[in-house]
């Protein structure tokens, strides 16, 4: 049979996906149910700065753990607040940047310019510049910023305040003039906000909206709307939506929740049949490690990933807890033979390990008694290496096709 033919069979067979896209980390659902009352305060809270978006700004603090519905809640407010400011003909603008995916003071700075200016040039400005362009982009403009940073916590685990501090110490120093930029901070630890100085930290403490992960219950509703949005009617009974419910409540994580319905819905597929089951769910429990973020990958680099590979095929052949850099380099370099490509040099290695521990893909710490010298050791979080292997082989071959 050809290559073509088994990809024909296979678009044509039989489905329980209506729309798969709607369960995926992207996709910004029109409700979220459960969390209304969280809404509610997050407008109550910018109550003031819709009506006088000139004269007030605001400051406030998203926080909760993995996978509760901190982006889509953002989003979702940044949605609403738009509208109505459309509605009312104020010029206000939400603006949502991913502090993991803009790692610095720079990038960040640079995304929000060019939200309301595309044509500056990626390079040639400093931070300080870019802040400026912003402030006169805003001030020619009459604009009112609100200005989501996501996942802050990746920029505050580096200690890169500074673009906090520049942001609060201008909104301080607009105390009695036009006030243009408020902030929504979303992290995930609040802990990482306490080593801000006092002042900072005052100002920001009294509007702090903390999301608690959902129970089974919430998390039954949340899958059942969603479901009926990307799976066919009859796709999937209640029992199996309650049995992921269940599942997922012990971190009571609604991203885990979604990715257990999608998965389970590609086992249902791949038997080639049009209702889900309980064994479904329970086949995709076995595949997902809650947390481990298949997203993540998706954003690497093409070395980013041969890098990971790299350490994940060395830590399995050795089923050792740690390895070293040179052994890292090694593989690596045996790797990108596999993948035709050309090994980058050792610095930029080292920068490549530098990032992705950034990213809590892997952890490193300095060798004790029993290695030769002081070297870096280099480990992995708790997920099981065939997942992590896996993933990372198909996210290989998705952005090898696509080059
Ligand atoms: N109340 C809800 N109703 C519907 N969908 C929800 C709800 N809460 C979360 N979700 C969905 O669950 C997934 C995870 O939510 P989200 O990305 O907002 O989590 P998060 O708190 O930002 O997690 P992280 O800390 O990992 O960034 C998304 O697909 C989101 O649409
Ligand atoms: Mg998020």
């Amino acid at each position: 049979m050809l290559l073509t033919d088994i990809f024909e069979e296979e678009l044509q067979s039989s489905t329980v996906f209506r729309d798969e896209s709607k369960l995926s980390a992207a996709y910004v659902p029109s409700s979220l149910p459960h969390r209304t009352s969280e809404l509610r305060e997050l407008i109550r809270l910018f109550l003031g700065v819709m009506k006088n978006p000139c004269k007030m700004s605001q400051q406030v603090i998203l926080s909760g753990s993995i996978g509760i519905g901190k982006t889509a809640l953002s989003k979702c407010f940044g949605k609403i607040l738009e509208e109505y400011a459309k509605a009312h003909k104020i010029n206000l603008h939400y603006v949502h940047v991913n502090c993991r995916r803009k790692k610095s003071r720079f990038l960040i700075l640079r995304e929000v310019v060019h939200h309301f200016n595309p044509t500056v040039p990626h390079r040639g400005y400093s931070p300080e510049e870019l802040l400026h362009m912003l402030d006169h982009l805003l001030e020619s403009q009459n604009i009112h910023l609100v200005l989501a940073l996501d996942e802050l916590d990746f920029l505050l685990r580096k200690n890169d305040e500074s673009l906090l501090y520049d942001l609060i110490r201008w909104t301080d120093e607009q105390l009695n003039g036009v006030q243009r930029v408020s902030l929504i901070l979303i992290v995930r630890d609040r802990a990482y906000l306490k080593d801000l100085d006092a002042g900072t930290l005052s100002s920001l403490q009294n509007n702090h909206i903390y999301l608690a992960p959902y129970s089974a219950f919430q998390l039954k509703d949340i899958l059942q709307e969603r479901a009926q949005e990307s799976l066919l009617d009859f796709a999937v009974k209640l029992d199996v939506i309650n049995l992921i419910a269940d599942i997922a409540s012990e971190r009571g994580d609604a991203r885990f929740a979604l990715e257990l319905l999608w998965r389970a819905g590609k086992y249902a597929d791949r038997d080639r049949i049009t209702s889900i089951l309980p064994e479904h769910a329970r086949l995709a429990k076995a595949d997902i490690h809650p947390d481990f973020r298949k997203d993540i990958f998706q954003e690497l680099s093409l070395h980013h990933r041969l890098v990971l590979l790299s350490i994940i095929r060395q830590l399995k052949k050795h089923r050792a807890a740690y390895t070293t850099t040179g052994s890292v380099e090694a593989t690596y370099n045996i790797i990108c033979e596999e993948y035709l490509e050309t090994p980058r040099k050792h610095t930029q290695l080292w920068e490549y390990i530098k990032d992705l521990e950034q990213l809590c893909l892997i952890t490193t710490k300095l060798s004790g008694k029993g290695v030769r010298g002081k070297t870096t050791l280099i480990g992995l979080p708790d997920a099981p290496l065939f997942l992590l292997e896996n993933e990372l082989q198909n996210s290989l071959r998705s952005v090898k096709n696509d080059t």
